[in-house]
C-alpha cells in the first residue's frame, strides 16, 4: 500500500514569551493507505501539536512533511488551505457541530467552502451517504439537541468524511463519552477503515487504542514506541459482550 504520511525527523518549537517550547523533537513517521493508527501519550507529549501538522493546520518548524507525495512545508496558506480541504478530515472531542441546523446540513457544510466547486445536489448526495455510513440516515433532520452525544460524534464524523479525504484524523474523539458509547464510535472507526479510509486517532486510553491496528506511543515530544496490535479488539464483539453483561450483572456500572 502507499505512504500517505511521512514524516522525517520533525520538530515544532513554540515561542512562548522569552522562552521556547519544544511540543515535537525530531518525529519521524510513515503511515500507508488503509492504516488505522492510535497515537498515545501522556497530555502535553505533543500528540495534538503532532495531529494539527498531519492535518495541515501547521507546519513543522524543521524536518520534512510528505501528505500524498506533496512536501507540505513548501505550500503557502492558501495552499495548506487547499491541501486541507481536499485531503483532510477532522474529529474532535468536542463535536462543534452548528446548533440551529439539521444534521444533513451540518455534514454539507465543509463542501460549501470546499474549492473544489461541486453541485448542490451532488453536495447533498454524498452528506447522505456520508450519514449513512455513520448508522445516521434515520437522523438526517434532527438537530444537534435533539441527538445524544455519540450520535452528535457520529455527526461530526459524516462531516469528516463527507468531501472524502485520504485521511480521518481524529483528537481525543471519545474525550467526552462513557465507555459503551466510546465502543459504538470505534464500530463506526472499524467499519470505514474496512472500507479503505486511512485513520489516524489521538487517545490517552489504552483500552481505545486497541481497537486500532497499530499504536504509535509518544512522550516528551517523540515517538517511544511503535507497534502493531497483536488482535484490535472487535467494536462489535466488545459491545455484544457488554450488552450481555449488562443483563446477566444489572447492577454492573460502566465508568468511563
Ligand atoms: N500554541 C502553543 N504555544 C505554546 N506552547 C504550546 C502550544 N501548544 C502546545 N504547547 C506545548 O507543547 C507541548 C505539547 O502540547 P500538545 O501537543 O498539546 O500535547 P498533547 O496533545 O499530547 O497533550 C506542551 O508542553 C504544551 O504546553
Ligand atoms: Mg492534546
Amino acid at each position: 500500500m502507499n505512504v500517505v504520511i511521512q514524516l522525517e525527523r520533525v520538530t515544532r518549537t513554540y515561542a512562548l514569551g522569552a522562552t521556547t517550547v519544544q511540543a515535537l523533537r525530531g518525529v519521524s513517521l510513515q503511515i500507508r493507505s488503509g492504516e488505522f493508527v492510535a497515537i498515545l501519550g501522556a497530555s502535553g507529549s505533543g500528540k495534538s501539536t503532532l495531529m494539527n501538522l498531519i492535518g495541515c493546520l501547521d507546519r513543522p518548524t524543521a524536518g520534512h512533511y510528505f501528505l500524498d507525495g506533496v512536501d507540505v512545508a513548501k505550500l503557502d496558506h492558501d495552499q495548506l488551505a487547499d491541501i486541507r480541504n481536499e485531503k483532510i478530515g477532522f474529529v474532535f472531542q468536542s463535536f462543534n457541530l452548528l446548533t440551529r441546523t439539521s444534521a444533513l446540513q451540518n455534514v454539507e457544510l465543509p463542501a460549501l467552502y470546499s474549492s473544489s466547486r461541486i453541485s448542490a445536489s451532488l453536495r447533498r448526495n454524498r452528506a447522505r451517504e456520508a450519514l449513512e455510513l455513520v448508522g445516521l440516515a434515520g437522523r438526517a433532520h434532527h438537530h444537534p439537541n435533539q441527538l445524544s452525544g455519540g450520535e452528535q460524534q457520529r455527526v461530526a464524523i459524516a462531516r469528516a468524511i463527507a468531501n472524502q479525504p485520504s485521511v480521518l484524523l481524529a483528537d481525543e474523539p471519545t474525550g467526552n463519552l462513557d465507555s459503551r458509547t466510546s465502543a459504538e464510535i470505534m464500530t463506526v472507526f472499524q467499519s470505514l477503515n474496512q472500507r479503505g479510509i486511512t485513520i489516524v486517532m489521538v487517545t490517552h486510553e489504552l483500552d481505545i487504542a486497541r481497537f486500532a491496528k497499530r499504536n504509535v506511543f509518544m512522550r516528551d515530544g517523540l515517538v517511544r514506541k511503535d507497534e502493531l496490535v497483536a488482535a484490535p479488539l472487535d467494536s462489535r464483539a466488545e459491545l455484544a459482550r457488554w450488552n450481555q453483561a449488562e443483563q446477566t450483572e444489572p447492577q454492573l456500572v460502566l465508568t468511563p
